[in-house]
């Protein structure tokens, strides 16, 4: 790991130890209670608790940084520590999580999708819900499994309601999966939905026309498919989405020399 990715993983641990001490102040557990007495009879076994270094709190702060600029981490986990206090749009007020993206950093193949649901938002994990369960099966029926691909979204965050998010919000959060993709460089970028496919194309054409031509995105391959909360939905297009993968695993295929 280089000093960078070091510093901003200090950074979390630092950000994270002072969410967990704050929690427990308000829990009104005395043992955290840093800089104040301690209430009689609370306490007093315990040992003085150090003044954390200057450098963690420099660093915690770096971490929550509500604006995140470039120059962008060269690493996916640094980059990760680097956006984590985004507050970039409105959706950062709601959330519980800020769901990066997870797997390969190597991955040969990325799948898209729109924004974290529900059950991302509350794990911090992106495609945990049932749409997630049904990915993970495309995912084994490639021969393949989820930890050897890298999921994601085009928004970080969850929409209040799970709505579709605004075009402020995806512009906001589009340098970010542009960084992850830049890092990653797959083969494949698989574009789950209209909004992936239309985001990642520039395009405005149904999911229907975006599928039958071949598209690019920065010169990577670009499959854009059907969501699977619409597979859910609507069993019929379980039949696109496996010709659409089909296409994703000729195009790993090594080729002859
Ligand atoms: N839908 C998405 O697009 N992404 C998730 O992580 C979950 C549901």
């Amino acid at each position: 790991m280089d000093r960078e990715a070091e510093r901003r993983e200090l950074a979390g641990l630092a950000a994270d130890a002072r969410q967990w001490v704050q929690a427990r102040r308000a829990a009104g557990e005395a043992r955290v209670l840093l800089n104040q007495p301690l209430p009689p009879g609370r306490g007093e076994e315990l040992p003085p608790v150090a003044a954390p270094l200057p450098e963690m709190a420099l660093a915690a702060e770096a971490a929550a940084d509500p604006k995140p600029q470039p120059p962008w981490a060269a690493s996916l986990d640094a980059f990760a520590m680097q956006v984590r206090g985004c507050r970039r749009c409105g959706l950062a007020a709601k959330r519980q999580h800020l769901v990066f993206g997870e797997g390969d950093p190597h991955a040969q193949v990325v799948f898209v999708g729109e924004s974290p649901g529900a059950e991302e938002d509350a794990q911090g994990r992106p495609f945990v819900g049932p749409a997630g369960q049904l990915l993970d099966k495309i995912i084994a029926s490639m021969g393949s499994q989820r930890s050897k691909a890298y999921l994601c979204t085009l928004v970080k965050c969850r929409p209040p309601f799970s709505r579709e998010p605004g075009e402020a919000e995806l512009a906001c959060c589009l340098p970010y999966l542009e960084q992850q993709l830049a890092l990653i460089q797959p083969k494949v970028i698989v574009a789950l939905g209209r909004l992936a496919a239309q985001t990642l194309t520039g395009r405005r054409e149904a999911l229907a026309e975006l599928r039958r031509t071949e598209q690019r995105w920065r010169g990577i391959l670009l499959v854009p498919t059907y969501h699977p909360s619409a597979l859910l939905q609507d069993t019929e297009l379980k039949r696109p989405v496996w010709e659409d993968m089909k296409r994703v695993l000729e195009h790993l295929k090594p080729t002859e020399s």
